[in-house]
C-alpha cells in the first residue's frame, strides 16, 4: 500500500525539539518532574493498568518515533511492534532500533490502525497512546485492535478527551480555536471518556475501565512552549515562523481548554475475553 505524506511526516523532526522524543503529554506526578520524566511516567501509568512481562507481545498503534516502544521493551523485556501511517516516523524509529541493537524485539512498519494487516489473535496488548484522536472512526480502531488481540489480551489507551460532548453550538463557538489546533496537531476527533467506555464495551471488550487524569498532564503545555521558544533556531530548519507561532498559540488554546474543562485527558482499558 502507498501512503501519502501525513501531518506527522511534516512535523515529526521539529516536534522532537518541541515535545521531546515521546510525542505525548507528560504525567506530572510528582509535580516537579521534568518533561522527559513526566512523559515516561505517562507510559508507566498506562502500563500499570495491565500486566506486562518478557512474554508479552505489544502492538503499538500510532507509534510516533518509537520512544514508548523502546521504553516498554527496556522496562519489561516485552516484544513490541510499532505501526504508524507516517513513513518518516518509521524511518526514525527503525534507525533507533538498529542503533540500540534491539531490532529483533522492537520492530516498526508503516500500517494503518484501521486495517493493520496482522493475523487474528497475534498480540497480548494493543497500546494506543495518544493516537486515537487522529482516527475518526473509533469503532473501526477498536474492532481492528480486538481482532488482532489474543484471548485475555487487552487494549490500553490514553488520549485527549472532551469533558462534555460538542454540539453544533460548541463547534461554532470554538471554530477559530479548533482551526488553529488543526493546523498544529492535525485533523482530530476527540470524544468523551464515557464515549470511549461505551464504544469499547460495544466492541466486546470486558472489564472496561476509564480514568480522568487531566489534572496530572496540564503542565505539559507550558513545557512544550518553553522548548519551542528555546529551540526556535533548530525548529526553523523544519517549520517556518508562522507554523511556530501557530504552535505557541495552539498551546495557549489547549491550556485554556484544560483550565475551562472543555478538554481533558483520559486513560482507558478493556479486556478481550472469549
Ligand atoms: C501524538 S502521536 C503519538 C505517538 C506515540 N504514540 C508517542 O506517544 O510518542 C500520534 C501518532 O499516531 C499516528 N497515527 C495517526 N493516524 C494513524 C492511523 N490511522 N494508523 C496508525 N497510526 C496513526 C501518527 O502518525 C503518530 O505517530
Amino acid at each position: 500500500m502507498r501512503y501519502n505524506k501525513t501531518h506527522y511526516d511534516t512535523v515529526t523532526d521539529a516536534w522532537t525539539y518541541m515535545l521531546g522524543d515521546n510525542l505525548h503529554y507528560g504525567y506530572f506526578d510528582p509535580p516537579e518532574l521534568d518533561l522527559k520524566d513526566a512523559t515516561d511516567k505517562l507510559i508507566d501509568s498506562l502500563a500499570s493498568m495491565a500486566s506486562i512481562d518478557a512474554d508479552t507481545s505489544v502492538l503499538d498503534v500510532g507509534c510516533g518515533i518509537g520512544s514508548p516502544a523502546f521504553y516498554l521493551h527496556r522496562r519489561f523485556g516485552c516484544r513490541v511492534t510499532g505501526i504508524t501511517t507516517s513513513v518518516r516516523g518509521v524511518e526514525i524509529a527503525r534507525e533507533k532500533s538498529e542503533a540500540y541493537g534491539i531490532s529483533e524485539s522492537v520492530r516498526f512498519r508503516v500500517a494503518d490502525a484501521m486495517d493493520n494487516g496482522f493475523p487474528d489473535d497475534t498480540f497480548d496488548i494493543a497500546w494506543v497512546m495518544e493516537s486515537s484522536h487522529l482516527m475518526r472512526d473509533k469503532g473501526r480502531l477498536f474492532a481492528e485492535s480486538y481482532r488482532v488481540l489474543k484471548n485475555h489480551g487487552c487494549i490500553l489507551l490514553c488520549d485527549l478527551i472532551l469533558i462534555e460532548e460538542f454540539g453544533i453550538e460548541e463547534i461554532f463557538k470554538y471554530r477559530t480555536e479548533l482551526a488553529i489546533l488543526e493546523k498544529s496537531f492535525g485533523k482530530a476527533k476527540m470524544e468523551t471518556l464515557e464515549f470511549y467506555e461505551r464504544k469499547l464495551s460495544e466492541q466486546g471488550f470486558q472489564d472496561v475501565e476509564v480514568v480522568d487524569i487531566s489534572a496530572k498532564v496540564t503542565r505539559t503545555l507550558a513545557e512544550w512552549k518553553k522548548n519551542t521558544v528555546s529551540n526556535k533556531d533548530r525548529i526553523l530548519r523544519f517549520l517556518d515562523e508562522e507554523a511556530i507561532d501557530d504552535f505557541l498559540r495552539a498551546c495557549d488554546i489547549l491550556s485554556a481548554f484544560f483550565h475551562d474543562r472543555v478538554l481533558g485527558y483520559g486513560q482507558a482499558k478493556g479486556v478481550k475475553r472469549l
